[in-house]
């Protein structure tokens, strides 16, 4: 039987585990509806905020970092803030889109000031669209902390509860706190936004980082006007560090759903994340650098994957590699009694093979 990728979290049914991380890939209903028609199965938007006249983006934005051997971009860095677009035509474009795309998961990435009406104001107008979910950005690493927003939020676990509580109390809708991996242990911002009431936690955001310096003109890049800010790192480079925070929360809050993304690129790579605790996989740069049209891609490699295990659910994946983190110390138990367990099977081998021994001879000699 095939495998379905159809699965269900916090009640939102996604017809496919594959959504588009909040960023340029959802930066418009237009965008979002190309999205859906090749097949994802639901978008955060990119974050929108209730007065986008404060939100001043520059040029260039971007810093690639490639491969010496082949060229390719394996890490990829921005100075981009969260949606310079008005949020009365966000309210409008969303309720067409709702209404075109009644099936597609749509999540509305929200970002305020720390103001416990703006968070109600920005939280009820937004529900009203009938978009399904909300992404609250705790974790925009550049720019927005300047203002206490974003990252200046998400590094504190007591705003973090604050700040999910302020939305539950309006919400009706599931809501999903996203973490920042710019903290010693995202633990502590996790637990405490479930404790404030979220329903799920989305992870990571950027890594903070300096994509480089142009050695002709000694500027770091991505250059503005000769200056610089250091930016959010995403991209296969990142994978690994978002695999570890991914199980990390795993590990720490059980049974709350997650939304894994930093560096997807195939259904293979999604697949770790789900055996490490997500129940659904969030992809930007992926999406950025090779187009939607990568969705394809992403359900039939996850397909085959779930074939190749009999996994017949997204949901039967979820957590199937947590048992095997340790600590060091029972690392070098475990050690310790393998080679143990070899050394005894090797004396039980030659004690069979003397025996055998024994008996053939004693079988000649009494012959
Ligand atoms: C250009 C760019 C803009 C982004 N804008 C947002 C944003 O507005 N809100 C947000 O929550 N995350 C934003 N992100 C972060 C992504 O949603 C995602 O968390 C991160 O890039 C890791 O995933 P990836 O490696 O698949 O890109 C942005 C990322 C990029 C590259």
């Amino acid at each position: 039987m095939k495998p379905s990728l159809e699965t269900t979290v916090n009640g939102m049914k996604f017809e496919n585990p594959f959504v588009l991380a909040s960023g340029p890939p959802g930066t418009n209903a237009r965008v979002i509806a190309k999205s859906f028609d090749l097949g994802w199965g639901g978008c955060v938007i990119k974050t929108i905020s209730l007065d986008s006249s404060k939100v001043v983006n520059t040029a260039p934005r971007y810093g690639k970092l490639k491969s010496r051997e082949t060229g390719e971009v394996v890490g990829f860095e921005n100075i981009e803030l969260i949606s310079d677009r008005p949020f009365d035509v966000w309210i409008d474009e969303l309720k067409q889109l709702k209404k075109q795309y009644p099936n597609k998961i749509v999540i509305a990435s929200i970002m305020e000031e720390y103001r416990r009406e703006a968070w109600h104001e920005i939280t009820r107008r937004t529900q009203e669209t009938g978009v399904d979910g909300f992404e609250l950005n705790l974790s925009c690493p550049h720019g927005l902390p300047e203002r206490k927003m974003g990252m200046a939020m998400g590094e504190d676990p007591e705003l973090c509860a604050e700040v999910v509580a302020w939305v539950k109390e309006v919400s009706t809708i599931p809501v999903w706190a996203k973490m920042t991996p710019n903290v010693g242990d995202v633990t502590a911002p996790a637990k405490a936004s479930v404790r404030g009431g979220a329903d799920g936690i989305s992870a990571i955001n950027t890594i903070l980082s300096v994509i480089g310096i142009d050695l002709q003109t000694l500027r770091p890049m991505p250059t503005v006007e000769g200056h610089t800010v250091p930016g959010g790192y995403s991209g296969q480079a990142v994978r690994p560090i978002a695999l570890r925070q991914i199980m990390e929360i795993a590990r720490a809050l059980p049974g709350v759903p997650v939304s894994g993304m930093g560096g997807i690129e195939t259904g293979s790579d999604a697949a770790q994340f789900f055996l490490l605790g997500a129940h659904t996989v969030q992809i930007c740069t992926g999406a950025m650098l090779r187009g939607y049209e990568i969705v394809d891609e992403l359900k039939e490699d996850l397909t085959k994957f779930m074939v190749e295990h009999r996994f017949e659910r997204v949901a039967d994946i979820v957590g199937k590699s947590l048992p095997y983190f340790t600590t060091h110390f029972d690392l070098v138990e475990r050690q310790r009694a393998a080679k143990a367990a070899k050394a005894g099977r090797s004396n039980r081998d030659a004690e069979t093979w003397q025996g055998a021994i024994k008996q053939e001879t004693d079988s000649l000699t009494s012959g």
